[in-house]
C-alpha cells in the first residue's frame, strides 16, 4: 500500500507578471532571493519564505524518499485563489496554475498527483474548469473555505460540490483569508487561531444547512488541518442541536450523524489530538496531510501517524488506504484489471462501487476493530486477547437475548392459540440455537486460559473495579430466564441505560413465567389456589411437566421445548463451572476486581437453575 500525502503545496518557479497582465495591483509573485530560496510576495508585501521543494520535483522526490512518502497530491497555495477578482482573470489564473501543477507532476516519476483550483465565485466557470482538469489528469480540486462572506452552504457552492461528485473529483477544503484580521495582527494568529475556526465554520455550515442531506454520498470531501476545531467542539454543537431548536438548522439528523460524509487530514501536530480525531471521525475518515513544504508543515511527513499508539491497521489506513479510497486511486487499477486480457468470465471478483455496500461497511468492521482500547501503556501483549474474549462473550450474550426474547414471544402465542403447534416448534428451534451458542461460550474460556497468571496480573490492577459482575447482558439473561434478584440492580446504577434494561426485565414476565403460563392456558397446569404456598405451586408445576413426559405421544412438541430448556439450564451451569475453573487457574482464591470474595462467591451460584421444575420432574418419573 503506497503512503500518500493529500495535503501539501506547490508554487511554480515562475509565471507571467499578473499585475501587468490584468492591469490591477496586488497579485502574488515569486521573488527568488538566492539559489533554491524565494519569497512569496503579494504586491509589495512579503508573504512567506519558501524553498526549492515548492517548484523542483527533484528536491521534492528526495525529501519524499527521506520521509517514506510514495505519493504526494500537490495543490496550489490559497493566496493564488483569486476569488475576489473578475471571473475572466480568476479563470485565467486558475488555468495557468492548474497547467503548471500538471507540468510539475509530469516530472514527478508518477509519484506526484495534483488537485486543481477553480474560480469558485462563478459556479459555471468553476464546474467547467474542474471538468477540464479532471480530463487532463488532476485527481480533484482544492477550494477555499469561503468566498468573501459566502460560506460553503451557499447554493452555488453546493451545486459545484454536486458537480464534483458527479465528475469524480475529490475535494480538499483549505481555510484562507481568515476572519477578523484586525484582531489578529501578530504572532501568526490568523494561522493558529483563525484557520481552525474557519474550517470548523465550513463544516458546521454544510451540516446545519442540510447541504449533506442534499449532496450525494458519492461526494468525497476532506477538510484540511484535521477539520480545524470541529472534532473537539462537536459535543458542544451536538448539545446545542438537541436543546435549542434555533441551533438545529435545517439538517435532518444531529451533527454527529454526518461524520461519515467527510474526511479530515492528519495535520494536527499532537498525538493526543490525532487520537481524538481518529476517535471522533473514525479510522476510515482521517488521511495523511502534512502542509509540506511550508514552515507550518510537518517536518518529517508521516511521523505523527507513524509514532502514534494507533493500531498498525489504523496507521495503514491513515497513511495510505483511506487516501486511495478518497482519491479513487485503486479504482483505476481495478478498471485496468477488468479490461485486461486475463479477465476470465466468472473468475473476476465483483468490485463494489464507492457508494455500494461492502463487507466492511455492512459489518462496520473498521468501527469494530477500533473498539479495543487496552489500559496498559505500553499495551501488554495479552490485554488485547482479554478484551476481545470479553467483547465476543458480550456479542453472543446479545444474540442470546435476541433469541430468548423470540422464544418468549412464540411461547406466549402458543398459549393463546390452542390448535397451532408452529409456535411451539419455533420456540424449540430457537432454543436449540441458544444451547449451541452457550456450548461455544463454555468452550471459549480455553482461549483465555492460554494467558499466564503472571501476564494477567501485569495489568489486572488497572481494571479495578471493572468485572464481569457488572455485565448487564449476563444479568439480563438471568432475569429474562426467571432468575430475578432485585439486589443486583444496585451494581448497575453507574450505567443508567443498563440499569433501565435490567429494571424492565425485572418487571416483565420471564421466560419461566411465560412457559408455565402457556401450559396453564392449554390446560396442562391447573391455576393455583389463592392460599397455596410457593412450595405447593412449585410442586404443581413439576407435576405438570411430569404429566407431559408420561404422555409422550401427545406432547412431543412441548417435550422438545422442555428438553431444550433443560439443556440450556445445564449449559449455563457448565458455563458457571468453567468460569470458576478459569478464575481459579488465573487468580486462585483472590478477591474479584468487582469486590466479591472471588471463586468462593462464584461457587455459590452453581446451584442456581432457571427451570428447577424440569429437574424435579425427573425425580417424579418412575419406571
Ligand atoms: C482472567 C479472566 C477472568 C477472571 C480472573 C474473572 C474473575 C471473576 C470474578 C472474581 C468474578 C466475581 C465477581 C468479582 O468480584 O469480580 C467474576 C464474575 C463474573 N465474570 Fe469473570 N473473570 C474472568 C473472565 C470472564 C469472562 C471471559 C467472562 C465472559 C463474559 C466473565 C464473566 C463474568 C460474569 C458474567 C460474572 C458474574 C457472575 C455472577 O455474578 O454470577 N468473566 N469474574
Amino acid at each position: 500500500m503506497p503512503v500518500i500525502d493529500i495535503h501539501n503545496h506547490f508554487f511554480p518557479k515562475s509565471w507571467p507578471d499578473l499585475a501587468a497582465r490584468y492591469r490591477t495591483p496586488d497579485w502574488p509573485w515569486i521573488k527568488h532571493t538566492e539559489p533554491g530560496k524565494a519569497d512569496i510576495m503579494v504586491g509589495d508585501r512579503f508573504f512567506r519564505h519558501i524553498y526549492a521543494a515548492c517548484w523542483d520535483p527533484e528536491v521534492r522526490l528526495q525529501e519524499m524518499d527521506r520521509d517514506g512518502i510514495d505519493i504526494q497530491v500537490i495543490s496550489a497555495t490559497p493566496v493564488l485563489f483569486a476569488y475576489d477578482r473578475p471571473i475572466e482573470q480568476a479563470l485565467d489564473c486558475a488555468q495557468m496554475f492548474n497547467d503548471a501543477a500538471l507540468d510539475l507532476c509530469s516530472r514527478g516519476k508518477g509519484r506526484l498527483k495534483s488537485f486543481c483550483q477553480v474560480p469558485l465565485q462563478n459556479v459555471d466557470a468553476a464546474c467547467k474548469e474542474v471538468s477540464r482538469c479532471m480530463a487532463a489528469g488532476h485527481l480533484g480540486v482544492q477550494i477555499g473555505n469561503h468566498i468573501g462572506n459566502t460560506n460553503l452552504d451557499d447554493a452555488g457552492v453546493v451545486t459545484f460540490l454536486h458537480h464534483c461528485a458527479d465528475s469524480g473529483a475529490a475535494v480538499l477544503v483549505h481555510p484562507w483569508e481568515m476572519f477578523a484580521p484586525e484582531r489578529m495582527p501578530k504572532y501568526m494568529m490568523p494561522w493558529t487561531v483563525g484557520m481552525p475556526a474557519e474550517t470548523q465554520l465550513s463544516i458546521v455550515a454544510l451540516i446545519l444547512s442540510g447541504a449533506f442531506d442534499r449532496l450525494p454520498e458519492s461526494l468525497r470531501i476532506c477538510f484540511a488541518h484535521g477539520g480545524g476545531s470541529f472534532a473537539f467542539l462537536l459535543g458542544r454543537l451536538e448539545n446545542a442541536w438537541h436543546h435549542h431548536p434555533v441551533a438545529r438548522g435545517d439538517c435532518e439528523y444531529p451533527p454527529s450523524h454526518y461524520l461519515n460524509r467527510f474526511y479530515a487530514d492528519s495535520a494536527v501536530f499532537d498525538q493526543r489530538a490525532l487520537q481524538f480525531l481518529v476517535g471522533t471521525m473514525g479510522a476510515d475518515r482521517v488521511l495523511l496531510g502534512s502542509d509540506y513544504p511550508f514552515p507550518l508543515g510537518e517536518e518529517r511527513v508521516g511521523s505523527l501517524i507513524r509514532q502514534s499508539n494507533l493500531p498498525q491497521h489504523t496507521k495503514a489506513k491513515l497513511l495510505g488506504s483511506n487516501a486511495e479510497r478518497f482519491l479513487h486511486l485503486n479504482a483505476d487499477a481495478t478498471e485496468i484489471h477488468h479490461g485486461g486480457s486475463d479477465a476470465t468470465p466468472g473468475s473476476s471478483p465483483v468490485v463494489p462501487k464507492p457508494n455500494q455496500l461492502t463487507y466492511s461497511s455492512y459489518l462496520k468492521v473498521p468501527e469494530l476493530l477500533e473498539l479495543q482500547k487496552p489500559q496498559s501503556a505500553p499495551p501488554h501483549h495479552d490485554e488485547l486477547l482479554f478484551i476481545l474474549v470479553h467483547q465476543t462473550y458480550e456479542l453472543w450474550f446479545k444474540e442470546l437475548l435476541h433469541d430468548l426474547d423470540a422464544v418468549v414471544a412464540n411461547l406466549r402465542r402458543a398459549g393463546e392459540s390452542q390448535q397451532s403447534h408452529d409456535e411451539v416448534y419455533e420456540a424449540a428451534r430457537l432454543l436449540r440455537r441458544c444451547t449451541e451458542i452457550t456450548r461455544v461460550l463454555v468452550e471459549q474460556f480455553t482461549i483465555l486460559e492460554t494467558m499466564l497468571p503472571t501476564h494477567f496480573l501485569a495489568f489486572r490492577n488497572l481494571l479495578e473495579p471493572a468485572s464481569g459482575f457488572q455485565s448487564e447482558q449476563f444479568r439480563e439473561i438471568e432475569f429474562l430466564c426467571g432468575l430475578k434478584d432485585e439486589k443486583m440492580l444496585r451494581y448497575h446504577r453507574p450505567t443508567p441505560e443498563g440499569y433501565a434494561s435490567l429494571k424492565r426485565r425485572l418487571d416483565e414476565p420471564s421466560l419461566h413465567d411465560v412457559f408455565f403460563g402457556a401450559l396453564r392456558a392449554l390446560g396442562k397446569l391447573k391455576e393455583p389456589s389463592e392460599s397455596s404456598t410457593e412450595r405447593e405451586r412449585f410442586e404443581a408445576r413439576a407435576r405438570a411437566i411430569h404429566e407431559l413426559y408420561k404422555d409422550e405421544n401427545h406432547h412431543r412438541d412441548w417435550i422438545d421445548v422442555c428438553e431444550r430448556l433443560t439443556e440450556f439450564d445445564e449449559l449455563i451451569v457448565s458455563w458457571r463451572l468453567r468460569h470458576i475453573q478459569l478464575v481459579e487457574r488465573i487468580i486462585g482464591v483472590r478477591m474479584g476486581t468487582g469486590g466479591s470474595a472471588g471463586a468462593s462467591y462464584l461457587k455459590l451460584t452453581l446451584d442456581k437453575k432457571f427451570f428447577p421444575e424440569l429437574w424435579e420432574a425427573r425425580t417424579l418419573l418412575t419406571e
